[in-house]
């Protein structure tokens, strides 16, 4: 232990990605099919003790900031207690959560309470009939709500808002989501979409570009290049030319920044991913169980990190989809 997480490139590993449930409340297009979603059994989700363990484990070996994802987070009992126990993790320097909202308005004071230092909401249109047919739920107004609670605690600032963009459906959403970065405080992320939903039905055609997103919301109001706040960021930052607020474009497929890449991810069944795209996972829930020690455990996280690709290579046309949807990884 005590070293960084150093992969075969020089990148050195600052940030876990803890999936805490493969469960939704929502069934986005892009991630789960209308129905008949398999779930992990419960007998192998990680529990609170396991993630905790983990956790200062990982950050034993450098990794500074934890990010709470899914599935949806909040929908784990208990999450709360959780993050406490993490943020209290000497090394991590700061915990943040990506959740679609639903649930984060009766949520959110505990989590700050417990540590909670940042969210992202996930919201793909602020018209409740469009969020309906991309997310299968109608739940808008729940998602504004969460945000709108996340708005009373000013330590939560900057609030993201991740918005995944497909090309000939989220076109009418693209200026409306703009706006919102001008008169709301949030700063609105596109993302695009990703071959990681569980029907794959992603094509090529699909990617509505960051390029693309730029160019249509540019010629309504002028964006101006911002510096990036971190080396790894995944998003590439652009300021309103008036002044009225930030965006980002995260670009995954036609620019992607797997080069600077410091993330891992740890599944809701124990797995160790190294990239999001990658084939192999590497099982920590298994030895763990078997009464591995923390130095063996530590060892086979250094070895998965030291067999980690230089990038997803979705560049080649030959490219195919990777072993796990989006819910079983953790964005
Ligand atoms: N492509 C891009 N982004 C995705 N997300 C989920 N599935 C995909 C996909 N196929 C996003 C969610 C959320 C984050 C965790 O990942 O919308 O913002
Ligand atoms: Fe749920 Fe997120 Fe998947 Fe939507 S993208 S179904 S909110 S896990």
């Amino acid at each position: 232990m005590g070293e960084a997480l150093r992969d075969g490139f020089g990148r050195v590993h600052r940030s876990l990605r803890v999936s805490v449930t493969d469960r939704c409340n929502l069934r986005c297009r892009y991630c789960m099919p209308a129905e008949g979603m398999e779930w992990i059994p419960r007998a192998d989700l990680l529990t609170d003790d396991e993630i905790a363990r983990l956790v200062r484990l990982f950050a034993s070996m450098g990794i500074a900031a934890v990010r709470v994802t899914g599935g949806e987070p909040l929908v784990r009992p208990g999450l709360a207690g959780l993050v406490r126990r993490m943020a209290g993790t000497p090394g991590i320097a700061e915990v943040s959560l990506t959740t679609n909202g639903v649930l984060l308005a009766d949520a959110i004071d505990d989590l700050v309470a417990a540590g909670l230092a940042r969210v992202n909401v996930s919201i793909d249109s602020l018209d409740p009939e469009r969020f309906a047919r991309i997310t299968r739920r109608d739940d808008l107004g729940r998602a504004l709500a969460g945000l709108a609670a996340c708005e009373r605690h000013p330590g939560l600032a900057p609030l993201k808002v991740n918005a995944v963009a497909m090309r000939g459906v989220s076109e009418p959403d693209v200026l409306p989501l703009a706006e919102a970065a001008r008169t709301r405080p949030w700063i609105v992320r596109f993302i695009e979409v990703m071959p990681l939903d569980a029907p794959r039905e992603w094509t090529r055609d699909l990617v509505l570009s960051g390029g693309e997103l730029r160019a249509m919301i540019g010629a309504r109001w002028p964006l101006v290049p911002a510096a990036p706040t971190r080396a790894s960021a995944t998003g590439t930052r652009w300021r309103f030319a008036d002044g009225a607020g930030e965006m980002e474009f995260v670009a995954s497929v036609t620019e992607p920044f797997c080069a600077t890449c410091d993330r891992l991810r740890l599944t809701a069944d124990g797995r160790l991913r190294t990239c999001l795209f990658a084939e192999e996972e590497t099982d920590l829930l298994g030895p763990m169980r078997a009464g591995a020690g923390d130095g063996e455990l530590a060892a086979i996280a250094r070895a998965a990190v030291a067999r980690k690709g230089p990038g997803h290579g979705m560049a080649d046309p030959a490219w195919t989809y990777a072993g796990r949807p989006m819910s079983r990884i953790g964005g």
